[in-house]
């Protein structure tokens, strides 16, 4: 058996002076999987990315990247490389003047020489249908812009699996289509947060909900455009064959849920 690509065990993390945020959280991700994260506003989700990456560190409990327990700040540096983090703010992840050197910024971080930096860039603006943003300001993106910028400056980096944090937030219908299209074609590993059930149906496999500080599974997703069994979740509706389909808590036909 091979070591996941990451795997959290046993962390509590608190914000100075107040209760913790994340509990005794076990959480493990093969390096495979397709995975979305639910759970309301203020659970923890974006604080157990950021525990994952090394920018926020759990007072107690492991990292562990492969197997090895990553201690001090530059032990992070490998999984943050193989683990393309999309912030929920794009204010934390654009600090170019530009859209070309915010992309590119990562590249050349990667040691790829300037030319190809650039190259690369440019192809993964296109890629997102940002092809002519090159010389845009960043800041005077709109938030969707800024967003997709976002995106386009993680997948520059080509990294082994995506950790994206509320990825259609700010996203009209078309580009968020576009985003869909563009993950099922990347078919690369990932965790996806986010309150769009719809997007998680059509870009990842399994749910996990986060919840008194930890993890938990919570169902897979349909191959149809439909999750079943979401104990963990608020009411909320599908377009279903075109007509709204409402469902929550306790309906009744729960497939595949393994309270694990
Ligand atoms: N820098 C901080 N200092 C103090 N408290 C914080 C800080 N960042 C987050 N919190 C608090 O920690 C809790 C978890 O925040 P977090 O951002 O992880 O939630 P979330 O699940 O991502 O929520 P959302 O769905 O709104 O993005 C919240 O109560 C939040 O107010
Ligand atoms: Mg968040």
């Amino acid at each position: 058996m091979t070591a996941p690509l990451f795997e959290l065990r046993k962390v509590t993390y608190a914000y100075p002076g107040r209760q913790p945020v994340l509990r005794d959280l076990d959480f493990s991700f093969a390096g495979t999987e397709q995975i979305g994260l639910i759970g309301p506003n203020g659970s923890g989700k974006t604080t157990l990315a950021r525990v994952v990456l090394g920018l926020a560190r759990p007072g107690a409990g492991q990292v562990l990247h492969h197997g090895a327990p990553l201690v001090r700040d530059r032990d992070f540096t490998a999984i943050r490389r193989e683990v393309g983090l999309l912030f929920q703010s794009a204010d934390d992840q654009l600090f170019y003047p530009s859209v070309l050197e915010d992309v590119a910024f990562g590249p050349l971080n990667l040691g790829l020489a300037p030319g190809e930096a650039v190259a690369r860039a440019r192809q993964t603006l296109e890629r997102l249908g940002l092809a002519g943003f090159e010389r845009r300001i960043t800041y005077k993106l709109s938030g969707g812009e800024k967003k997709l910028v976002s995106l386009a400056a993680v997948l520059a980096m080509r990294p082994r699996a995506l950790f994206l944090d509320e990825p259609t937030n700010a996203l009209d219908t078309a580009t968020r289509a576009r985003l869909v299209t563009i993950l099922n074609e990347l078919d690369i590993p990932r965790i996806i947060i986010s309150h769009d059930f719809d997007f998680l149906a059509q870009t990842t496999r399994t749910i996990y909900a986060l919840a008194d500080g930890r993890v938990h599974f919570d169902g897979h997703t349909a191959t149809h455009e439909h999750i079943h069994a979401h104990v963990h979740a608020h009411v909320h509706t599908h377009a279903h064959g075109g007509v709204p389909h409402e469902h929550g808590h306790d309906h009744d036909h729960d497939h595949d849920h393994d309270p694990a």
